[in-house]
């Protein structure tokens, strides 16, 4: 299955006021230099808390299903499922995962215009109706393996033509043969799907097309008996505010035109980046240093200098790992060095940044001005939860990164204020333990500012269920045996647990 590489045991930093993500990055950094030295990420389970309050407060009209392709981790799936969004699955690996949350079927759309039969009948026998289609061929094989699905027509957009160089979806008369056929074939069609790309440089007209086309369909449907009410505007929120407030701006007065509220049309959205892009942190180390010297100057914030030195540095990751969406023509921002506050004299190298494969097409950032580094020296990307991370787990044979959780005790005390943790899937972070569930443990560690602190971490046999404690480690540890952690936060973190 894909997805984030975490065993089913979340281990769950729970953060104290003054304790920041950038302490969680620099304690792993430290543990990590004592050993391996390998890449590792970090989640802030808030982050993605918080970008959920943002799109109800942006976007309170689209009612967000999640992409599970843009970032498959079980944790992220499990919290998203507790916040109540729909998801957007394109294999029967993603379908099960979100299914095994709990997600209602009804809540889960197939989509991918290519789908494996396997994964269609996967979605029939789990009652999942939502399909997507945007060809013959796709119809008459939806048609043989799911006679109860509800289709969604994908149309057509130049935007994602352009950006893919791929025709997805279909065009408005082939929409109208698609209804046809799936009227003979007994299928109902209940809706019209589209994506517009981040990239498009003129969202007003590209959604405005878009949705006077859907409406059309919506027209073409309703000419052939079909009753369609789901409307599907894709992706391509990139994670700004400003960015998914263009979107909103440009979309609102179209589907009060097109779609109005008393048309009875549930209107979606699939926000990927949107959600999981701030949520994780990655952190590479260089393990490989040239010396070029070439015609660019080093520049002294921003001067030209004399001297003619660039660096190529290579890192313990790459374009086959986590910078996957760098090969799908995304650019990858320079890091920040760890620990590392640049002085004004400080001077700047022109550097490029390559992972280990030593292939040509694994150049990660291709200039960028840097302090010369050293090997051994970490390098922080933030901004990496989205179209990288689920590849991890692609290559069985290849050692598993490290994914650390982290949550802001603030952000926490709003999940439950919010019923996220009482009424929702996040109850099983807690329970999975009492329940001695095989899928795993989840620990709640809190991690002190307080030098004095020497409390013991504990963790839980899994066969046996036993606290254990485990010697020399600087954290505090509640078992989910403490159920006083769900009433109430500031009573536990009031506990004496010497
Ligand atoms: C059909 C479709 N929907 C949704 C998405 C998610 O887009 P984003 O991560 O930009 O929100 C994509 C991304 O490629 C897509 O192709």
């Amino acid at each position: 299955m894909k997805g984030l590489c975490e065993e089913p045991c979340y281990v769950i930093e729970l953060l104290e006021d003054g304790v920041t993500i950038d302490d969680v990055i620099d304690g792993y950094i430290s543990e990590h230099a004592l050993v391996e030295r390998s890449a590792f990420v970090v989640g802030d389970l808030g982050a993605l808390m918080r970008q959920h309050v943002r799109w109800q407060v942006l976007a309170p009209n689209l009612q967000p299903y999640y992409p599970v392709k843009c970032n498959s981790s079980p944790a992220i799936i499990e919290l998203l499922a507790s916040l109540g969004l729909g998801f957007v699955c394109t294999n029967k690996a993603e379908l099960s995962l979100v299914l095994e949350q709990g997600v209602p079927p009804e809540n889960v759309i197939l989509s991918g215009v290519c789908k494996q039969l396997a994964h269609i009948k996967y979605a029939a026998k789990n009652n999942v109706c939502h399909l997507v289609c945007d060809n013959q061929a796709e119809l008459c094989k939806i048609a043989r393996a799911h006679s109860k699905a509800k289709l969604l027509l994908q149309l057509t957009t130049e935007a994602h033509a352009a950006e893919t160089s791929v025709a997805f979806g279909c065009s408005l008369k082939s929409c109208r043969y698609l209804l046809e056929l799936a009227r003979e074939l007994g299928l109902d069609v209940v809706g019209v799907t589209f994506h517009i790309p981040p990239s498009c440089p003129d969202l007003q007209q590209a959604y405005h097309h878009a949705l006077s086309d859907a409406r059309c369909v919506f027209d073409m449907g309703a000419e052939l008996g079909f009753s369609m009410n789901i409307l599907d505007i894709g992706g391509g929120i990139t994670g700004s505010d400003f960015q998914l407030q263009q979107v909103e701006c440009a979309v609102s007065p179209l589907l009060d035109a097109y779609f109005p509220p008393l048309s009875g049309v549930q209107v979606l959205a699939q926000p990927g980046t949107f959600y999981v892009a701030s949520v994780f942190s990655l952190a590479v180390n260089v393990i490989g240093k040239k010396v070029l010297n070439q015609q660019w100057g080093s520049l002294a914030q921003g001067e030209l200098s004399a001297t003619d030195t660039e660096f190529q540095y290579y890192i313990n990751e790459g374009v086959y790992g986590s910078f996957r969406r760098k090969l799908l023509g995304n650019t990858i921002p320079a890091p920040s060095v760890h620990k590392h506050a640049l002085c004004t004299e400080e001077l700047v190298y022109p550097s490029s940044l390559w992972g280990p494969s030593l292939d040509q097409l694994d150049e990660v950032v291709e200039h960028c001005l840097l302090p010369e580094l050293s090997l051994g020296d970490w390098l922080l990307f933030p901004n990496m939860g989205a179209n990288g991370l689920e590849e991890l787990t692609c290559l069985p044979s290849e050692p598993q990164m490290p994914v650390y959780y982290a949550i802001y005790t603030a952000d926490w005390c709003g999940m439950q204020e919010a019923g996220v943790a009482l009424d929702g899937t996040m109850k099983s972070f807690s329970l999975i333990n009492h329940r001695r569930r095989q899928s795993g443990i989840t620990f709640i560690f809190v991690r002190s500012t307080d030098p004095s602190c020497d409390h013991h971490v504990t963790s839980t046999d899994p066969s046996s269920g036993l606290l254990k404690p485990v010697p020399t480690h600087p954290l505090v540890y509640c078992s989910q045996y403490q159920p006083i952690l769900w009433d109430s936060i500031e009573d536990w973190l009031s506990l004496d647990w010497a």
